[in-house]
């Protein structure tokens, strides 16, 4: 039994494997927030919790309970104006303008499993995995709203799933100016807040600060997650590592503009804010009307980081991905766009799909260009239809040819965009996101399309519906490469501006889901300038993300072990590329460009067809060793040991390890050589102490134990034969550990 309620003391304690989630209802109605972290006895009470002293100069709940004071009590979902001035939950606007509120306990309901959220990404539990669900429902005497608090327990994994729902069961509409999925009220500040932060090319680079007084946060209003700031964070003890210590993590199911907001106040409590953000949001809630927020995960662990992402990513390929892929091997694909960009023809293609089939690629996707008559990026965004001067007898004949020749065939669309030299702009301008009598922004010279018109969503699924059944297509790429500027829709009234991006976000999905319920065998990569929408709501369709436009391996490094605290590997898109990188100009071995982009879903970006003889071979012998590995690759237990963003940000190493701990891969990449260097081992992780491993397929074995306490004597020297130098500038190591 994952949810325990007692009754008399209306106290309701969810408890995972190893973790306690415990809160009860207050004197006044309203809900506090007791404890959560590892595991503690189930009681009647917890006396010792709700221990209070009078704090001076505070106000009181009512003046015979003068130590019953708001401010200095942890809430389970804050409100707005009544005593707690630290930032509320929700806040819910009348029709005569006040915006106080006060939501009284009102009854609970336990239910087994976790249903679905209709017409919105959430988690689900289809397996029977002793998956219970507590709502706690909650009303407003005055404007007969009613809140109900969602928690799902998923107890194998250690996390809480939480949401809220607000009804309204008055006569007058009210307005939402905030409704925030999930709150966490702690009783001290000692924390580091640990966040992924970037910009376009250099996603997710991780950010770890110690919690100081005040607010801290992280959001994005551009309309999508963003690459800037990523909704996934984490609090942990200072002396948290990745093998132990407390730390929470905390995330959003949701791609638009979030809020992850950390408050510390005058007695070193902190409270945690986790949803839709509240600076570009509103919604008129009309009688007899609810609003879902979406869902937000917490979860927790006494044993350091890399538990933390192990147990979310068990979690999310069993309770959130919702394609058929989660748990299926991912194609070795060959994309055409750092090869050609807009610059090909059928024959140029053909040649990249030949030459792929000859080194055992399994995929070819044919990316942005070949619609329209899109050159260069400054048109035909909205046009779904074949360029007939690069493809002459159309995409589904194309696609026949690709099929013919042996590989699946991948598709990019870029659906929420349109270009001002677009068919689709001259026959609807009003379609695009723009406010009246102003100018419109260009990004990427291109704009928005209003995804809150349903005639603007049934117009993209016609459009790429017909595609996809045409090319008999295998893959998607559903990129989006700008963030919403001039937010107006002409479609909405007057007080409901402030819900387009919701409404936008929403029309999104439900482009998807339309999509994928129409093309269930289809595999979804989604990407947004490569990592700018790298997130929970996004993987629910599309089990991978293009992890980021910057290819050059030395750069992945650090992108993709940032991303790993989060997101699993399975789910980030990692190819090679040519030398030069396109991005950054930098020289890598091609060796190296493959061990980095192994740990992950596989594949190359660069003209193949153009490969000397001695690339071919040893890219042949890349495609089928990761064939050998795949599964460990992409679904293996992640263990982070040497973080490329420690110490002098030189090393980086961590290893895969399957499920009976039989077969592993460990990498070790260094970005600078130095000369005469210290003695080097490389301690793994994850392995049985008592099993016997060779490494390399040499003739020594070692214990388990072994590898992991004492480690791995990784030799520097150049032995004097050609190519027997191990160590050189942005070199890399593999090492593969089988069991003897
Ligand atoms: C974005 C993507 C790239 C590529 C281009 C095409 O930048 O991230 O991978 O698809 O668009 O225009």
């Amino acid at each position: 039994m994952a949810i325990h309620v007692d009754e008399a003391h209306q106290l309701f304690h969810l408890q995972t494997a190893t973790t306690s989630y415990i809160f009860q209802v207050l004197a006044n109605g309203q809900l506090g927030q007791l404890y959560y972290g590892s595991q503690v006895h189930v009681r009647p009470e917890y006396a010792n919790l709700t221990k209070r002293e009078l704090k001076n100069s505070m106000p009181a709940y009512a003046l015979d309970q003068p130590t019953y004071q708001l401010d200095a009590i942890k809430q389970e979902y804050a409100a707005f104006g009544t005593g707690d001035y630290h930032r509320p939950a929700y806040q819910v606007t009348q029709t005569n303008g006040s915006r106080i509120t006060d939501f009284i306990y009102d009854h609970y309901e336990v239910k087994q499993g976790k249903q679905r959220l209709t017409g919105f990404p959430s988690t689900f539990d289809d397996s029977g995995d002793d998956v219970e669900t507590l709502v706690i429902y909650l009303h407003d005497e005055v404007t007969k709203l009613e809140i109900a608090l969602n928690y799902t327990v998923f107890p194998n994994q250690d996390v809480i799933v939480r949401s809220a729902t607000f009804l309204n069961h008055g006569t007058d509409a009210v307005t939402l100016n905030s409704a925030l999925s999930g709150q966490l009220d702690l009783p001290d500040a000692d924390y580091d807040m640990v966040q992924f932060s970037g910009g376009w090319a250099r996603e997710r680079h991780l950010i770890r600060t110690h919690l100081r007084s005040g607010i801290q946060a992280i959001d994005s209003v551009r309309g999508s997650s963003s690459p800037q700031q990523n909704p996934f964070m984490m609090l942990a003890r200072p002396e948290t590592t990745e093998d132990a210590g407390g730390v929470f993590g905390f995330n959003l199911v949701y791609s638009g503009n979030f809020l992850d907001q950390v408050e510390v106040d005058h007695y070193d409590t902190t409270r945690v804010l986790v949803g839709i953000n509240p600076e570009t949001f509103a919604w008129q809630l009309m009688p007899d009307k609810s609003f879902q927020t979406p869902e937000c995960v917490f979860s927790y662990t006494a044993n350091g980081m890399n538990q933390l992402s192990q147990q979310l990513a068990t979690f999310y390929s069993e309770h959130l991905v919702n394609s058929q892929y989660v748990k299926k091997e991912r194609p070795i694909l060959v994309n055409n766009w750092e090869a050609t960009y807009f610059d090909f023809d059928e024959e140029k293609l053909l040649k990249i799909v030949r030459k792929a089939k000859e080194l055992g690629i399994e995929m070819f996707v044919l990316d942005d260009g070949w619609f329209g008559h899109r050159d260069d990026d400054h048109t035909s965004l909205g046009d779904w239809f074949v360029d007939h001067s690069k493809l002459p007898n159309g995409i589904g004949d194309f696609a026949g040819k690709v099929h013919h020749l042996g590989l699946q065939f991948g598709l990019w669309f870029e659906p929420e965009m349109i270009s001002i030299d677009s068919e689709l702009y001259r026959t609807h301008p009003e379609w695009v996101i723009h406010a009246p009598d102003r100018r419109m922004t260009p990004g990427r010279n291109q704009y928005v399309l209003d995804f809150s018109r349903q005639e603007v969503v049934d117009y993209l699924y016609d459009m790429m519906s017909k595609v996809m059944a045409d090319t008999k297509l295998d893959y998607v790429k559903w990129d989006m490469n700008r963030y919403i500027t001039e937010l107006f829709s002409c479609s909405l009234p007057v007080d409901q501006q402030l819900e387009l991006p919701h409404r936008y976000i929403l029309g999104v999905y439900q482009l998807y889901e339309r999509l994928t319920k129409a093309f269930p065998d289809v595999l979804f990569e989604s990407c947004a300038s490569g990592g700018g929408r790298f997130d929970l709501w996004m993987m629910y369709y599309a089990p991978q993300a293009w992890t980021s436009d910057d290819t050059d391996a030395v750069e992945r490094i650090k992108i993709q072990y940032g991303t790993s605290y989060g997101y699993p590997q399975s789910m980030m898109g990692a190819h090679v590329s040519v030398s030069p990188n396109e991005q950054i100009g930098r020289y890598t071995p091609l060796e190296t460009r493959a061990n980095v982009a192994f740990f992950g879903a596989f594949g190359y970006e660069l003209d193949i067809s153009k490969l000397s003889v001695a690339d071919s071979a040893t890219i042949q012998h890349q495609v089928a060793f990761y064939k050998a590995h795949r599964s460990v690759f992409q679904f293996g237990k992640l263990y982070r040991i040497t973080s490329p963003f420690e110490k002098d940000h030189n090393v980086m190493s961590w290893i895969a390890v399957d499920e009976t701990k039989s077969h592993a891969i460990a990498v070790r990449y260094q970005i600078l050589n130095r000369p005469n260097a210290p003695y080097l081992r490389l301690k793994l992780k994850g392995l049985d102490p008592d099993k016997q491993y060779r490494v390399n397929e040499g003739q020594r074995t070692y214990y388990g134990d072994e590898l992991m306490n004492a480690g791995l004597f990784l030799d520097h020297n150049f032995d004097g034969t050609a190519g027997s130098r191990k160590d050189a500038d942005f070199s890399s190591r593999l090492f593969l550990v089988d069991e003897v």
